[in-house]
């Protein structure tokens, strides 16, 4: 068994490019770093330009407009933002008048300072405003800078078609709510992203649709939080309790979401992303149990082993709560994998604390994970409130002990799969070997193996010969019966 690398990585600002259209002439160069919910907003972002002229490209210096959605999370992802807006002024003394605007969650939470600090910065634009977009392009255009950073009560972009940027034609995310009501005491996304919205199921499917038909064989459903969705005609998720009899009687949640696309779809591979463990019902559980499109794969971030700590991150579970949780899911799915995202070293965490993390570590056995230490946020409830006391060097050792103990796991978790046959979703070429395509499981683990005859888009049975601890190595035996 050789070793690879445990943690997947996250979007680091590669330029997006889409098929482009005949009669624009205006190019735009867009990036993005964060989450997937960042990349499907700059897919809404390319949508609503192309309607104004502009085309994608891949060229830096070319761009007439160069957008970057940004990430806030941790105080890295904006390090990383602040250093790439470096290399723009250095291309806009070649190309003088391109424009460059900042989108996304550090727009949302430095607004107007973004102006004052970043000369290059010309346009700043918040997670709800994009529909603003032509009209703030117009006031750069006369010559002033231009910010729209208002967090909106029902924006979910519900009818906008986005554009699928470096799309490999196969797999596509669909957003289905906005914002985060949970309050999580390290998170800033309640601040940059606003309070929770739900998307109509009638555009969600509608959507669905169209890629369908476009062949796409993959759906992502996305949310900060997904598993709280609740459609109930519109509107703030806290105004529930306010809704009519009629609005509550015919409210679709979750589960019952989720069974809708499974059975308009049974063709179509079904994943979602992010579950808070607290939000996750049983009845999501059965329906994926239920439908086999629905992929076996669940990724429940804990962030810490340790009840107390959870308590101070203001997550609602214990550690039992949450090792139930994953003992339910294990019997009504006992095929399905699971993935974690761990903050290492947040505030008060002691020796024994971090132990506890360990342990339930090696309960679960992660099939993979992202783990990162604990960075203080501007404005959160833990950096008004809580001391971020631990040291760096604690903090770094913790997250290596973490690390190396997931990378254990994947390991075991991928020999598990020595011998087995498994369905597969051609998505491309290994990146290692023109000669092999890659793909994944239901259970989101990555396959490569020799092309023969199959094509992207296939879905293909793979008997797993050999494996690293994040890939599994095996040889194509047949076409599955989803195709
Ligand atoms: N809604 C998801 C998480 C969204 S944020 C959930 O409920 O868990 C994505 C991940 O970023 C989190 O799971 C957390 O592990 C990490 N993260 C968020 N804020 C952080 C911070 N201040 N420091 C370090 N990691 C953080
Ligand atoms: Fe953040 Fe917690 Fe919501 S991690 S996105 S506040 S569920």
């Amino acid at each position: 068994m050789k070793t690879e690398k445990v943690i997947v990585e996250k979007n680091q600002g590669q330029a997006l490019i889409t098929e482009n259209k005949k009669d624009n002439h205006k190019k735009l160069y867009i990036e993005s770093y964060g989450c997937q919910m960042n990349l499907n907003d700059s897919e809404i972002v390319a949508s609503i330009l192309s309607d104004q002229g502009f085309n994608t490209t891949s060229q830096l210096h070319e761009a007439d407009l160069v957008l970057v959605n940004t990430c806030s999370i941790r105080e890295k992802a904006e390090v990383t933002i602040r250093k790439r807006l470096q290399k723009y002024n250095a291309v806009k003394r070649i190309n003088p008048t391109m424009k460059v605007g900042v989108l996304g969650c550090m727009a949302e939470r430095l607004k107007e300072k973004f102006l004052e600090e970043e000369k290059i910065v010309d346009l700043v634009v918040g997670p709800d405003a994009y529909r603003d977009l032509p009209n703030l392009l117009q006031e750069i255009d006369a010559g002033r800078d231009a910010i729209n950073v208002i967090l909106s009560k029902d924006e979910t972009y519900g009818d906008v078609s986005p554009v699928r940027l470096n799309s490999n034609g196969v797999s596509a995310f669909v957003s289905i709510t906005r914002g985060c009501d949970n309050m999580c005491t390290f998170c800033v996304v309640p601040f940059t992203r606003g309070r929770e919205r739900s998307r109509d199921p009638e555009s969600i499917l509608h959507e669905i649709q169209e890629l369908a038909d476009r062949n796409y064989k993959e759906i992502t459903l996305l949310g900060q939080n997904v598993d709280s969705f609740l459609w109930f005609g519109g509107g703030l998720k806290k105004n529930y309790n306010k809704a009519s009899a009629i609005a509550k009687a015919t409210a679709v949640d979750f589960a019952q979401l989720l069974e809708m696309c499974a059975v308009r779809f049974p063709k179509m591979r079904l994943r979602f992303s992010t579950s808070n463990p607290q939000d996750m019902s049983l009845d999501v559980i059965h329906v994926m149990a239920k439908h086999k499109n629905i992929c076996r794969h669940m990724h429940l971030p804990v962030q810490s082993g340790s009840t107390r700590i959870l308590k101070a991150m203001n997550r609602l579970h214990t550690r039992e709560e949450y090792i139930k949780l994953i003992d339910s899911i294990k019997k009504i799915i006992p095929e399905c994998s699971f993935s974690q995202d761990m903050i290492i070293g947040f505030c008060s965490e002691t020796e024994e604390d971090h132990q506890d993390t360990l342990s339930l570590m090696k309960y679960v056995k992660y099939d993979f994970g992202f783990m990162f230490t604990y960075s203080e946020r501007p404005g959160t409830p833990a950096a008004k409130k809580i001391e971020d006391d631990v040291p760096e060097e604690i903090k770094k050792r913790r997250l290596n002990e973490v690390i190396a103990l997931q990378r254990e796991h994947s390991a075991y978790r991928t020999e598990e799969y020595l011998g087995k046959t498994m369905e597969v979703l051609i998505e491309g070429q290994s990146k290692k070997s023109k000669l092999h395509w890659k793909g994944r499981n239901s259970q989101n683990t990555m396959v490569v193996f020799p092309k023969e005859d199959y094509n992207v888009g296939d879905f293909v049975n793979v008997k797993i010969d050999d494996c690293t601890s994040a890939t599994l190595i095996g040889t194509a035996v047949e076409y599955s019966d989803n195709n």
